[in-house]
């Protein structure tokens, strides 16, 4: 299981979805509620995950560009969608799907958001009233989220942004490295993720800011996944993943973290692992 791949994001999607903060989705709900039509965009929206959260917040009539630089996950976002919704169809460029009465025309696009000063990203149809990103500000830097937030305030663009990391980290039962790997992966979540360095933790606070300065109205919220044995190779894959990126940032000597990870793998009942959840609009 590597990077962002279709596996791993089937493997966290279900966690994803138990996790988001119901007093964010509710402020989305709301602001669209009487709307007859959307259109969104969602930014590394992998296998369309996203799409499949929010679906259900929205109007009947929806338009989606999904976008993201990894065409296979692109690829494999289409048999997702396809097996999620109630009725399909491929028509030239979009797929049409039929989902518990709404109606959902969506595109892909491939393209990379970093090389895009986001103020530039090519709304090349209609103006979307809404974006969406799900576990994806964390990788952004502080001059791409300004720029992001400067977009949206331009369009009055309403933002939905799951999902970030915010840093915690909770093990139990507790081991005497765990505060050492924490602090380790924070550093490695700062690396450069290749928008220039990353905001890691620091991203939801940093867009609330950039849009509340342009007028918007922000709500964030807690979105922790609360993970135990039960969610078995999610709960592994994590481990794995948390060992591999402390390693990257030699923080800890190679053995010490090859304990850490044996006794983790070996012992660990749970894990919290701490995000925010974000809904910006700009009232009318
Ligand atoms: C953690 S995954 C989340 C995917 C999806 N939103 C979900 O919730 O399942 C982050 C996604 O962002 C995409 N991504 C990362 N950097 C990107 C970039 N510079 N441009 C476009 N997509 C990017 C990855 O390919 C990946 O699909």
């Amino acid at each position: 299981m590597s990077g962002f791949s279709p596996e791993w994001l089937a493997l966290r999607e279900a966690a994803d979805r138990a996790a988001r903060a119901p007093s964010v989705l509710e402020s989305a709900r709301h602001a669209f509620s009487g709307v007859p039509r959307c259109n969104v965009w969602d930014l590394g929206a992998g296998t369309g995950a996203s799409l499949r959260a929010f679906a259900e917040l929205l109007p009947q009539e929806q338009h989606w560009t999904l976008v993201d630089y990894d065409s296979a996950n692109l690829a494999a976002a289409g048999p997702a969608l396809e097996r999620w919704a109630d009725t399909s169809a491929q028509r030239e460029e979009a797929l049409e799907l039929g989902k518990d009465g709404r109606r959902l025309t969506v595109r892909m696009q491939t393209a990379d958001l970093s090389q895009l000063p986001a103020g530039t990203v090519p709304w090349d149809r209609d103006t979307p009233n809404l974006i969406t990103a799900s576990a994806l500000l964390d990788l952004t830097s502080a001059a791409w989220i300004q720029a992001f937030a400067e977009a949206c305030a331009a369009s009055g663009t309403a933002v939905l942004a799951t999902l970030s990391f915010d840093g915690w980290l909770g093990f139990s039962p507790e081991h005497e490295d765990d505060a050492a790997v924490r602090e380790a992966f924070s550093i490695h979540q700062q690396g450069d993720k290749g928008f220039g360095p990353a905001l890691g933790p620091n991203a939801t606070a940093a867009l609330a800011a950039g849009l509340e300065s342009r007028g918007y109205r922000v709500m964030t919220a807690e979105s922790p996944w609360r993970l135990g044995r039960r969610d078995g190779a999610l709960l592994l894959a994590l481990i794995e993943g948390i060992a591999e990126a402390v390693a990257e940032t030699d923080r800890l000597p190679a053995s010490s973290l090859a304990a850490w990870r044996d006794q983790r793998l070996a012992t660990l009942e749970s894990l919290i692992v701490g995000h925010e959840d974000l809904f910006g609009y700009r009232p009318a």
